[in-house]
């Protein structure tokens, strides 16, 4: 059984933390696992396609995204103590967060990256990243620093017109953006992915 954990906002003082290592003894204990399932919980109910660990409150290395694919690479999939072992290029989009509710902002991200982690029970895992996977999986990594996107991001400014509330679905958006992005991400395959991105943040 999962449950729902409350989602803090900006101005919550462990939005600011960087977050602790997780320990492998950690990873044996029960709670921890009911942790990653009310993470999903949560995540899916926001809903959103990305959570990291301090989002609830839990200053500690570990974030869950699911892209709503399929594919077994793009989620459901459970980073803990994640880092960047590549990355690569420089792109723009409208990018959201729902620890800053309602607000979008156009962010530079690395085109690619690279991101080993542990699975939940402490298996080391790795995994390539282009389009919407890759500049979530580097959204959820900047919550671990302490980081917002909204310390980096341009122009950041409420979501008004259609096609703003749709970009806020990048990252960890909400409802219509989100189902708008799965039918976008699932109807291409993995190199196509940046082009579904584009026409979202249009
Ligand atoms: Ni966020």
């Amino acid at each position: 059984m999962a449950y729902l954990r409350e989602i803090i906002t900006d101005g919550h003082p462990t939005l600011r933390k960087v977050a602790k290592k997780v320990e492998a003894d950690e990873l044996r204990d029960p709670l921890f696992q009911q942790l990653i399932d009310d993470m999903f919980e949560t995540m899916y109910h926001a809903p959103g396609i990305g959570l990291a660990a301090p989002q609830i409150n839990i200053s500690k290395r570990l974030f869950v995204v699911d892209l709503g694919e399929e594919k077994d690479d793009r989620g459901p999939l459970v980073f803990v103590n994640p880092r960047f072992t590549e990355t690569e290029g420089e792109v723009e989009a409208i990018e959201g967060c729902l620890s800053v509710p309602g607000m979008i902002g156009e962010m530079t991200r690395h085109a690619r990256v690279v991101c080993s982690a542990l699975d939940r029970y402490g298996k080391r895992f790795s995994v390539e990243a282009t389009g919407l996977f890759s500049r979530c999986l580097q959204h959820e990594m900047d919550h671990l620093d302490g980081v917002l996107y909204t310390d980096k991001a341009k122009n950041v400014r409420p979501a008004v017109t259609e096609e703003e509330h749709a970009a806020l679905a990048e990252v960890e958006g909400e409802a219509d953006g989100i189902a708008r992005v799965a039918q976008a991400v699932r109807g291409t395959d993995r190199d196509a992915a940046p082009q579904a991105e584009a026409a979202l943040s249009a």
